[in-house]
């Protein structure tokens, strides 16, 4: 493991703005989480400075993740990066039209607090449907979608015909961007870069497999998203978050054995973010630093 030291490497600009990345799926245990905290620690290890804010004030799962890797830390010895966390919760207790306008009010004030000090912001989304979810569809300027690769995660974002599996309507999370893109136009002109990613894809049901690629390939001209690989069904995922460690923090150094697992998860989120074309990610020097 890299004992967390941040490589100075070149390539490191963002123009001063800060980019806002959600990570958003109305359907639960899609992968949110984990593919959030594996961006936001490729990111920190280029050194850019990234605040998260976890909407999931329930679970918590994205604020655990790091407080799993501060106490790692702390007790290893280790320095590990790091990203500031702010959890935002949803305000109870009143009518609908008062809670949206106190929650509006809230998520606009953390925002506005946070815009110009960080390069990238990234906001973990509950799995399931909240207005504070909406604000922050509305706010992304990359939205990234983690869907398993089944037809029941494909169901959130179109009705498939059983018999063809062509696509037949759009449902419930792709209308819901839909709307998020019309109100972030009519907000500042901004646009929202979609990015749905396969996630947790087996080796073993290559037929599955194909027909959830030809579906998302139908639906990425027909939604406008940018349908990317994602993450292969790979045990490490699920062992790392006690320690609150991602693959980003092993290194090819002999600290710690990288079995092919890891050097294929390695390669897989290494992968994703270059598709995500973020602003300022310079892949050529990520390659080099490797
Ligand atoms: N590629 C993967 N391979 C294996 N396990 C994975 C993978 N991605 C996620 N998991 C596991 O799947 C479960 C759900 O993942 P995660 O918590 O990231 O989803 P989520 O979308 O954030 O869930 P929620 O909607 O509850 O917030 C976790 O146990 C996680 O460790
Ligand atoms: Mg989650």
């Amino acid at each position: 493991m890299g004992q967390g030291t941040t490589q100075n490497v070149a390539g490191k600009s963002n123009a001063g703005k800060t980019h806002i990345i959600v990570v958003g799926n109305e359907k639960g245990g899609s992968g949110k989480s984990t593919s959030a905290m594996h961006i936001v620690i490729s990111l920190l290890e280029r050194n850019y400075r990234v605040v998260i804010i976890d909407l999931d004030a329930r679970q918590k799962s994205l604020a655990r993740y790091i407080e799993n890797r501060q106490a790692y830390a702390d007790q290893h010895n280790l320095k590990l990066t790091m990203p500031d966390v702010h959890i935002l919760e949803r305000v109870e207790g009143g009518t609908t039209v008062e809670l949206e306008q106190q929650d509006e009010v809230n998520f606009s004030n953390l925002i506005d607090g946070l815009m110009g000090k960080y390069d990238y912001i990234l906001i973990d989304c509950p799995g399931s449907d909240s207005y504070l979810s909406r604000l922050a569809h509305i706010s992304a300027d990359t939205l990234i979608t983690p869907l398993n690769d089944s037809f029941v995660d494909v169901d959130l974002l179109a009705v498939v015909n059983p018999d063809t599996y062509k696509v037949e309507k759009l449902s419930l999370y792709s209308e819901m961007v839909w709307e998020a893109r019309k109100r972030r136009a009519m907000k500042d002109r901004g646009t929202i870069d979609w990015i749905v990613m396969r996630n947790r894809t087996s080796a073993l049901d290559a037929k599955n497999k194909r027909r959830v690629h030809d579906v998302l390939t139908q639906l990425q001209k027909r939604v406008a998203f940018r349908y990317v690989p994602g993450f292969g069904e790979r045990v490490i995922y699920r062992e790392l978050f006690p320690k609150g460690l991602t693959l980003v923090d092993f290194k090819n150094n002999g600290n710690e054995k990288m079995t092919m697992s890891h050097v294929a998860a390695r390669q897989e989120i290494r992968r994703l973010m270059d598709d995500l074309q973020l602003p300022g990610w310079d892949k050529a020097a990520v390659a080099a630093a490797e």
